[in-house]
């Protein structure tokens, strides 16, 4: 329990910094994993570390109910807010760590994960999560980033702060995965059916400074980064991120590509 209280605190410092900057495009992976979950009205469904509600408030719309669950207490609060904002009533908020939820088994028809369940220290743990409350013949979703040479949008970030301090990397706060990793994941974890597509969308920032912003304030991992270094250093990774984008983007609107696999199974009958 301390454990996670103690992680989950790192998630509320950053929870206004994720709803401002970086929400809006897990967003647009989170519209495509709904998508192929194939919601009906009847489904009962979790979505685990739902965060400010990226995949929660497009699912609730197409389905029974959404337990939004987050180890994250400040993510919730906003996430609450944001439906009441919608007039979204079939959402309730589940405040626990995602790898032990305080939930009966078989309970959920569908159970999906936007760039979540990837974070838990113990991401396998996890996705037997997911299996266990799911209902005998229950659908899962799973949604996190590719390798990071198909992230073109983190690697300016990551490959400036290598080139300035060798040695030095950002730690992301998950595990690297590629297609058969993710599918053995998901088979061990006892899904069926299991299959990984690929789905990609440009990162656009309105600035060079705006896309520092986002990467440098919407993780605890970037946070504890930064932290790591002295101001001097800050301020020239800093100084070079925007002289690398610069130079790329001479007209100032800054626009990558970033590809996330998207995991699909069942849970067997
Ligand atoms: C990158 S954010 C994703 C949020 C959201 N799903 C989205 O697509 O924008 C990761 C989320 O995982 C949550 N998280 C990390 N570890 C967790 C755990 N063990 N249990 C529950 N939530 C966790 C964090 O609080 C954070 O909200």
């Amino acid at each position: 329990m301390a454990t996670w209280r103690a992680q989950s605190e790192k998630w509320d410092n950053v929870s206004q910094a994720y709803e401002s900057d970086v929400v809006k495009f897990t967003e647009l992976f989170a519209r495509d994993l709904v998508e192929a979950v194939d919601l009906s009205a009847q489904d009962r469904v979790i979505d685990l570390a739902a965060g400010t509600g990226a995949a929660s408030l497009l699912a609730a719309g197409r389905c029974k109910n959404v337990d939004c669950n987050d180890f994250s207490n400040d993510m919730l609060s906003i996430l609450k807010e944001k439906a009441d904002k919608m007039g979204i009533q079939n959402i309730s908020v589940l405040h626990a760590d995602g790898t032990q939820l305080p939930v009966d088994d078989c309970v959920y028809e569908v159970a999906i994960s936007n760039f979540g369940v990837i974070f838990f220290p113990d991401f396998p743990a996890g996705l037997r999560e997911m299996y266990r409350v799911l209902v005998p013949g229950g659908r899962v979703g799973v949604c996190t980033w590719a390798p990071p040479q198909r992230v073109p949008a983190f690697n300016v970030f990551s490959g400036t702060l290598e080139k300035c301090f060798p040695g030095k990397s950002a730690n992301k706060g998950r595990v690297d995965v590629d297609e058969p990793m993710l599918e053995a994941a998901l088979q061990t974890s006892g899904f069926d059916d299991v299959r990984v597509l690929t789905v990609s969308y440009d990162l656009v920032m309105p600035s060079a400074q705006a896309y520092w912003d986002r990467m440098a304030n919407g993780s605890p991992g970037s946070i504890k980064l930064l932290e790591s270094l002295t101001s001097e250093e800050r301020d020239t990774f800093h100084r070079a991120v925007l002289e690398n984008l610069h130079e790329k983007f001479p007209s100032g609107d800054v626009r990558m590509p970033a590809e996330a696999l998207l995991a699909l199974g069942t849970k067997g009958s």
